[in-house]
């Protein structure tokens, strides 16, 4: 059993950007297990653009984190002692694990954990990504929102992120035109070259807008909305009637006060559908999105790819690129 634990505690709540100065590192006691208790040792953490609202004072669909608590955050981490029948050494779970190196699984933890399987040619760290939350949330989001149909144009933004990737990616499976918005030509190349998306275009470039129209011949039928704000708004003006809006993320405004605001002018003269969803509402479906998720990685038709940031005290810096846009695929900090 290890005597310590290093832990990443949130210290100050961000006034725009996320910074290391949010957070402190403390080194605390382990704890004596008590019969019904695991302890796991974290080997992957997830970094997600919600922890930005979380560390505010803003309402979201969880509470924020308080100052002084270890930071809230997903994560695999394997089971390393049990007086638990349920979790077994060497057993790989999942779970919101935290910013810390161990954590306190089974009686009186407050987290419900689910244990891993292991699937051969697949990385752990997927179960954070393309298997994991963004995936599943692009999974139901495409299909239960967006709800493609072939020969349809699907446009998605922040198309090169871990949500956006797997969107565009099962807007191919359905035979749709895909087109992602991304920040640099690295990303759009990835998009077209690695993926099959059908265009890409970099809206750090002047002249984006018309890229987009030129792109979207027939018009835009689902806008995959990952972003808000001007990209948002631009998208918007290229729908066709009756188009939907998957609103999955704004995560153009997480830094500010008001996330980037819809044209309802536009909602209303396009008949859009506009429909926010938080992936938790389709929990009882999880293994359900899992199961066929995996079958279309296992068959070569959904890529997976990481940015993959080495150590605890480096995920402060995981979660501010996130922001920044440092990253492709699912970003991952690993212990
Ligand atoms: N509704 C749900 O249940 C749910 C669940 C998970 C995630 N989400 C949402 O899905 C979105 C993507 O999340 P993710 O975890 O997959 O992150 P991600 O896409 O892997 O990373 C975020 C990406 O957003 C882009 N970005 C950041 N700031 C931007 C800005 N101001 N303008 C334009 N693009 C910006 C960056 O890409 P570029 O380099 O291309 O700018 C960055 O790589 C977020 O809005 C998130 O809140 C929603």
């Amino acid at each position: 059993m290890p005597a310590t634990n290093r832990q990443l505690l949130l210290k100050s709540r961000p006034k725009d950007l996320i910074s290391r100065d949010n957070f402190t590192s403390v080194t605390a006691p382990v704890p004596e297990l008590r019969d019904g208790q695991a302890l796991a040792k974290v080997h992957f953490l997830s970094v997600d653009p919600t922890m930005r609202i979380w560390m505010s004072e803003r309402e979201g669909y969880m509470p924020p984190v308080g100052i002084g608590e270890v930071m809230r955050a997903g994560g695999i981490a394997q089971v390393i002692a049990s007086k638990n029948p349920e979790f077994h050494e060497g057993d790989f779970v999942l779970g919101l694990t935290g910013f810390q190196e161990y954590v306190l699984l089974g009686a009186g933890e407050p987290v419900p954990f689910r244990k891993l399987p292991q699937l051969p040619g697949v990385p752990l760290s997927a179960f954070l990504g393309t298997l994991g939350m963004t995936g599943i949330t692009a999974y139901f989001g495409m299909t239960e929102v967006g709800k493609p149909k072939a020969g349809e144009t699907l446009v998605v933004s922040a198309a090169a992120g871990a949500t956006g990737s797997v969107a565009g990616q099962i807007g191919k499976i359905h035979g749709c035109r895909v087109v992602g918005i991304a920040g640099g030509a690295e990303k759009c190349a990835w998009l077209t070259g690695e993926l099959g998306f059908d265009h890409a275009v970099d809206y750090k470039k002047s002249g984006w807008k018309q890229e987009l129209a030129a792109a979207c011949p027939k018009g835009i039928d689902i806008d995959y909305e990952n972003v808000g704000g001007e990209i948002m708004h631009t998208v918007m003006s290229r729908m066709n009637p009756f188009g939907r809006i998957v609103l999955c993320g704004l995560i153009s405004g997480y830094s500010a006060e008001d996330p980037g605001m819809a044209s309802f002018g536009t909602v209303l003269i396009k008949r859009l559908r506009v429909q926010g969803f938080i992936v938790l509402d389709y929990a009882p479906r999880f293994t359900e999105a899992v199961t066929q998720l995996a079958q279309w990685m296992l068959a070569g038709k959904l890529k997976d790819r990481q940015t993959v940031v080495e150590g605890l005290e480096n995920a402060p810096d995981a979660l501010a690129m996130l922001f920044s846009g440092g990253n492709i695929g699912k970003t991952v900090v690993k212990l």
